[in-house]
């Protein structure tokens, strides 16, 4: 038993059992929960990565009538995939999971690999769906940590800290690594994501109802909902960008690398930052005269657009200018190729603006 169990206390075996005798008694009757089918369960766990339980019932049992096996998957378009996934967002997994489909057809004989390395060389695979597919589909013991399972084992041990810190992260797993029950941890991982969708909640734990609640640190406390701690807000940066609108007919003038860095390599206007709209409006015009050689000077400002990214909440003012000179490295978009192009949200915000609002 000891060297099955290596680190586990007698705690810990107790809290196992109180868990998947819980999960057993009150799980919700999941579409995909009882399914014996480890593709059914992959697209659940890939459908499940950014979005709620509620929300992705619907569009998972039309999904998988629509493409029962992973064989039908791999065959179809994938525009008739994006048919399916549309309104449920986020269409890189949708792409991911068709492209990873097609491969487990051909390496793997149509069988989601039961090995955690073959499974992590698919597309959309990553530690956190490797681990939830193989524990559930195929029993292995990896245990599964997300923010719901975080908290209630943070509160179960009163473990400082977020999932944001290392030091949390490697605490929560050697407990979790405990914890996890060898024979059955696709149940057990499971309930402990039930848990924390159902019981356990952030701001109202429902303690009263919780089968581990005896064990709990974080309840002896009295305040379990003061775990796990809130991450540490970095404060919001005000900033002014001053963009140039540069119209040829119904098409902008883009250019890329010139907003220091702020969108990387995407397409953009030509802008510059500053600590009020007309200093943001004097680097323009000097970069511009930099950029291509141009000295032309801005027309009044014609719009603006407020975008945020990350921390940073840019005021955005939109400064017509004559078309450049050649020698500059711009290229012309339309409307419509702006929303096909690497371009970024803020370029397509202040398109739609400057589009419109056209003399
Ligand atoms: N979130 C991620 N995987 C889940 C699962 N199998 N059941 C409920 N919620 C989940």
């Amino acid at each position: 038993m000891s060297l099955l169990f290596p680190n586990a206390t007698p705690r810990d075996f107790a809290i196992r059992g109180a868990l998947l005798r819980w999960y057993h008694a009150n799980a919700r009757p999941l579409p995909w929960r009882g399914a014996k089918d480890a593709y059914a369960i992959w697209v659940s766990e890939i459908m499940l990565q950014q979005t709620q339980v509620a929300t992705v019932i619907p569009y998972y049992v039309r999904f998988l009538r629509a493409f029962p096996t992973v064989h039908r998957l791999a065959r179809t378009s994938f525009e008739r995939v994006a048919e399916q996934w549309s309104g449920l967002g986020y269409y890189r997994r949708a792409r991911q999971l068709h492209r990873a489909a097609r491969e487990v057809v051909a390496r793997f004989n149509g069988k989601f690999p039961d090995q955690y390395q073959e499974a992590r060389t698919l597309p959309g695979v990553g530690h956190y769906t490797a681990c939830a597919v193989l524990s559930i589909a195929y029993n292995r013991p990896l245990p599964v940590l997300d923010g719901n399972v975080a908290r209630v084992v943070a509160r179960l041990n009163a473990c400082r800290g977020n999932l944001h810190q290392v030091a949390f992260r490697e605490q929560v797993e050697r407990q979790l690594g405990c914890l996890l029950a060898r024979r059955r941890p696709g149940d057990f991982n499971q309930a402990l994501m039930e848990m924390g969708q159902t019981l356990c909640l952030p701001r109202t734990p429902q303690c009263s109802a919780c089968p581990i609640q005896k064990w709990c640190k974080a309840f002896q406390e009295g305040n379990p909902e003061l775990y796990p701690e809130p991450r540490a807000r970095r404060p919001t940066e005000r900033r002014h960008l001053a963009a140039a609108v540069v119209l040829r007919g119904n098409k902008v003038a883009l250019v890329r690398g010139m907003d220091e860095g702020l969108l990387g390599d995407l397409w953009n206007f030509p802008s510059a930052f500053g600590e009020s709209r007309k200093q943001a409006v004097a680097n323009l015009q000097r970069k511009l005269a930099a950029h291509s050689g141009s000295g032309a000077r801005p027309g009044p400002p014609a719009g603006s657009v407020r975008h945020t990214i990350t921390f940073r909440s840019i005021q955005v003012t939109l400064y017509p200018f004559e078309p450049p000179p050649s020698r500059g490295a711009f290229r012309w978009f339309s409307l419509k190729e702006l929303d096909r192009a690497a371009v970024s949200q803020l370029a397509r915000k202040i398109a739609a603006v400057a589009l419109v609002t056209r003399p």
